[in-house]
């Protein structure tokens, strides 16, 4: 073995040697998961249907307390769903959710916002999670029937100034967060919002779902979030059958 090839076979055995200490990792790793187990948020959901039901299971199980809000909290489906959630989860209305919990995700039919912001009370220095998407269809392809189309994420924080909005979990279908597996390779959930405090938090939700977060900037740029939602469901009406994910890859500069 000449020098060279020595200093070659060092430089591999020191590699392999710190990868089996753990001490160094060729990929990012995703950052907070210690934190996320060290730190139990207190989560109103307000609305119990596909999304609402599917996080607040997953959350509660991460050892989060889920407060559902609901328009008929004790309606048997919505007592079912307690039920199914369990860790001491429960269902109130959206207003009592609202005031117990610091951390807010209104997963409602967008036509409802302002009358579900309206009836959430006082959401001053609350973060409140924003995964709503709105679309009509012109022409046999998706477009936001918002004019002008500005994001929804905006309207919310336009109807709360005093909240922390943060635009998530609005890119991908519930049934992905049901069971990220099903998506056949990582999928990122792009996070888009003016406090970063806020954010890192949201980001942690997110890696509890087995998802991987990506802080995109500022609430502005909630307007393409709720755009990839449009491309990919006109993806969807160009190619029946098929659909897909979104991930964005790390790669070298
Ligand atoms: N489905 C998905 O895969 C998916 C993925 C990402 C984002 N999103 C977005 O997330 C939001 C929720 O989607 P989803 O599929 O969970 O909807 P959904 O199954 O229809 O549930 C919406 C929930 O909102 C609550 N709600 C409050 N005010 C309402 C009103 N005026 N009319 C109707 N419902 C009202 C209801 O809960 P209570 O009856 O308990 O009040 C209802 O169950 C939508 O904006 C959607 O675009 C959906």
């Amino acid at each position: 073995m000449n020098g060279e090839e020595l200093v070659k076979r060092m430089r591999h055995l020191g590699l392999v040697l710190l990868l089996a200490l753990g001490l160094w990792s060729p990929l990012p790793i995703p950052s907070g998961n210690a934190a996320a187990q060290a730190r139990s948020e207190t989560i109103a959901i307000i609305g119990t249907g596909n999304v609402g039901s599917t996080l607040g299971k997953i959350w509660a199980e991460a050892g989060h307390r889920i407060i559902y809000g609901s328009r008929t909290p004790n309606a048997s489906r919505v007592r079912k769903l307690v039920n199914e959630t369990g860790h001491g989860a429960t269902a109130t209305s959206q207003a009592a959710a609202a005031a117990q919990a610091e951390i807010i995700l209104i997963p409602v039919p967008p036509t409802a916002i302002p009358e579900v912001i309206a009836s959430l009370g006082d959401l001053n220095g609350k973060i409140v999670v924003d995964p709503t998407n709105y679309w009509s269809f012109e022409a046999g392809y998706p477009i936001s029937p918002r004019d002008p189309r500005d994001s929804l994420a905006e309207e919310v924080q336009a109807l709360a100034p005093g909240a922390i909005v943060v635009k998530a979990f609005n890119t991908l279908n519930y049934t992905i967060m049901e069971d990220p597996s099903r998506a056949g390779g990582p999928v990122t959930v792009p996070i888009a919002g003016n406090d970063a405090a806020a954010k890192a938090r949201v980001a942690r939700l997110v890696e509890d779902v087995g998802l991987e977060p990506l802080d995109v900037g500022p609430l502005q740029a909630a307007e393409y979030l709720e755009e990839m939602l449009r491309l990919a469901l006109g993806f969807r009406e160009l190619n029946p059958g098929f659909a897909f994910d979104y991930f964005l890859r790390v790669r070298p500069n």
